[in-house]
């Protein structure tokens, strides 16, 4: 497990390190060696029984989650998978329960003293239910959960949370896929020199500050439901001295004028949206985009572009792991969500960015150059050689 780089650090006994550790461990055991061993589980076993049975191979995500089910192999993956899940949670609560007191007093000073960028919370959002009546990836209390006055608890779970849970793949700054994404766009559209940048669902910024690392002139904000997040996120950004303007606002319903931003991004925020919201979010990203401008949404890739096993491994999180919206966002095409939204279909994008963590500025620099197609082996997992998928368009 990589620690956190920025004071608001959550101090931990050694037995709490240790425990986190074990957590990372089981983590990346069960995603990386268990998930190749079921891979071979359904090679050698699961699909040559379905082939026999049906006279043909299997099409579609669900087809193969309802042949390998019952299969003991899947069994212990997805019961270890979510006991660790639950594990992550787990094992940062003994410290935060401790020194939740202590953080929030550090985010109060830094507003108080330092105040680079801002933080704009609004008590009367109302936090649409999709967020506040489920704990999304089983994250007690979920982002928006508030236990006290200026309370920066959740975010702090899902900081610490995120250490654990990423196994070390996503930088001790958990911003591979920001630093990968802002610096593959800085190279792939040179002309686009954005005065205003906006990041949606930013929770905790910590891919939102990767924009201002990459276009140091912008003006970078971050919006997202949850005032625990924000706060420390705003908190987090002063230690970092990145100014980044927070603010609290539904993506639903911007409170930004027409055409004020030259990017719109977002990462790994639609799939934790019922359909019908994505479709105003995707709108009101038209709205507030210059001409010219570009959105783009990092996620896993559809699956309409990957394998029906691919499709399974990856939808797994919305059977198992409290993401009801995840297979449903994955099931839509992103072309066709973009032209809903108003966006030419002739100006969509998607491209897939080599993780700058583990591959380096050179090979990230090359990808800038090239077009690649969707590798679904590889995109989006936390597992050897990560790339990110990422779709939107030009207005
Ligand atoms: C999975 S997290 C996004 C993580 C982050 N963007 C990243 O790069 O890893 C989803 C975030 O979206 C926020 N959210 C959900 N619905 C929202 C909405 N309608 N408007 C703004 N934020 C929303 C949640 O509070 C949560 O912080």
């Amino acid at each position: 497990m990589l620690e956190p780089n920025h004071s608001l650090k959550l101090r931990k006994t050694l037995d709490e390190k240790a425990r986190m550790n074990f957590v990372s461990g089981i983590r990346a055991h069960v995603l990386n060696d268990m998930a190749s061993g079921m891979r071979a589980v359904w090679d050698g076993e699961v699909e040559p029984r379905f082939r026999r049975k049906r006279r043909r191979g299997a099409k579609t995500g669900p087809e193969v989650h309802n042949a390998i089910k019952s299969n003991e192999y899947f069994k212990f993956y997805s019961s270890l998978r979510v006991t660790a899940q639950d594990l992550v949670w787990q094992s940062v609560f003994p410290p935060l329960d401790r020194e939740r007191d202590q953080l929030k007093a550090e985010a109060l000073a830094l507003r108080k003293n330092k105040n680079i960028g801002s933080l704009t919370l609004d008590p009367k959002l109302e936090v649409p239910r999709y967020v506040s009546a489920i704990d999304v990836h089983l994250m007690a209390g979920n982002y928006d959960g508030e236990y006290d006055t200026d309370d920066v608890a959740a975010g702090a779970l899902y900081d610490n949370g995120f250490a654990v849970f990423s196994f070390g793949l996503m930088g001790r700054n958990h911003d591979d896929i920001g630093q990968s994404i802002a610096g593959f766009i800085r190279r792939k559209y040179p002309h686009l020199k954005p005065k205003k940048i906006l990041d949606l669902g930013c929770t905790i910024g910590h891919n939102t500050g990767s924009w201002k690392d990459h276009f140091p002139a912008a003006e970078v904000h971050g919006i997202d439901v949850a005032a625990p997040c924000l706060r420390y996120a705003h908190a987090r950004a002063q230690v970092q001295n990145r100014a980044v303007h927070f603010q609290q606002m539904n993506a639903e319903h911007l409170d930004f004028p027409d055409a004020s931003f030259d990017v719109v991004f977002s990462s790994m925020f639609l799939h934790e949206l019922p359909k019908k919201s994505i479709g105003k979010v995707l709108a009101e990203a038209y709205r507030v985009l210059k001409p010219g401008g570009l959105m783009l949404h990092m996620e896993l890739p559809p699956n309409s572009q990957l394998s029906p096993y691919d499709a399974f491994y990856l939808d797994w999180d919305s059977a198992y792991n409290n993401e009801p919206f995840y297979k449903p966002f994955r099931d839509m095409k992103p072309q066709q969500v973009c032209k809903d939204a108003g966006f030419d279909p002739k100006k969509f994008v998607q491209h897939v960015v080599p993780s700058v963590g583990w591959y380096g500025e050179q090979v990230l620099a090359e990808a800038a150059t090239h077009q690649q197609d969707v590798d679904s082996d590889k995109t989006g997992r936390l597992a050897d050689g990560v790339r990110w998928y990422c779709f939107g368009a030009f207005k």
